[in-house]
């Protein structure tokens, strides 16, 4: 079946909201918590809207929520869908594409993931400074371009540097101020499902990264595409120890995500209020 453009999205979620959010917000892996903290919401299935997918994994609600933090409009996205679910890499990036249309001017990305950099304890949040991207596929917004225009957006463009500057010293900068344990650092991410092999994990390390996971690259690159350069928070869920016998599960990641959620509550209402 093929995906709706993202025009029939938006129209569709105008039928049910007028409200014009600033951020769009997406929530991973046990950080639904804060989705419930929306004032004045207004919750639209993802299975009613063109061009959504269901969520299946555990965790994510799979709603799209629309209200306000701190006198802030937001669009949320309240579970997200994944290239190892099946979707394509246009079926995981078309809400992105959806927000843009909608309105947002900030993007801020959350995710669990594996600790692979030794000095990361459970519950630390990194901020994406650069990534290692084992997901590929072309991002290649729907919204009509010439073909020159798609071909020089989707090829040889090098991808550094395009974290925001500017969301990420605000992060920093709350950081200090509420003794949180916020640190810069590189997110490996992977097709998944597993989480990794002790050997995968030795070699992530001796790579660079500091963190672990399987999503968010691709919505990044799609909202950088579409001129909007993101925040990605990564949750340390669980920290990779490939020399002893430990295995990485999914209730552990969802444990410490609701935990670590007041973390990323105090770091997202002072981010709005800064804004
Ligand atoms: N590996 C990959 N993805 C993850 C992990 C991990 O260890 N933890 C949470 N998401």
């Amino acid at each position: 079946m093929t995906t709706p453009p993202p025009s029939e999205a938006y129209h569709f979620i105008k039928t049910r909201t007028a409200s014009l959010p600033r951020m769009g917000l997406i929530l991973g892996s046990g950080l639904g918590g804060l989705a419930s903290k929306i004032e004045n919401r207004i919750e639209i299935p993802y299975r009613e809207i063109p061009g959504f997918q269901s969520t299946h994994a555990v965790g994510h609600q799979g709603c799209l929520i629309f209200g306000s933090l701190e006198g802030v409009s937001l669009v949320v996205m309240a579970g997200r869908f994944h290239r190892y679910e099946g979707y394509s890499t246009q079926q995981v990036t078309f809400p992105v594409e959806v927000m843009k249309l909608l309105g947002i001017e900030e993007l801020v990305i959350t995710n669990a993931a594996g600790g692979i950099n030794p000095q990361l304890n459970v519950g630390d949040i990194i901020i994406l400074r650069d990534h290692i991207n084992w997901l590929g596929g072309v991002i290649s917004p729907s919204q009509q371009m010439d073909a020159q225009e798609e071909w020089n957006l989707a090829t040889h463009r090098h991808a550094s540097d395009f974290y925001s500057r500017k969301l990420s010293e605000q992060a920093f900068e709350i950081a200090r101020q509420n003794d949180l344990p916020i640190f810069p650092g590189t997110y490996l991410g992977t097709l998944g499902p597993t989480y990794e092999t002790r050997s995968e994990y030795r070699m992530m390390k001796a790579m660079g990264a500091d963190v672990v996971g399987m999503s968010s690259i691709p919505e990044a690159l799609m909202g950088k595409q579409l001129g909007i350069d993101p925040l990605v928070l990564s949750i340390v869920t669980n920290v990779a120890t490939p020399d002893q016998q430990n295995i990485a599960d999914h209730d552990e990641v969802l444990l410490v995500g609701q935990k670590t959620s007041a973390f990323v509550e105090i770091l997202i209402r002072n981010l709005l209020q800064s804004l």
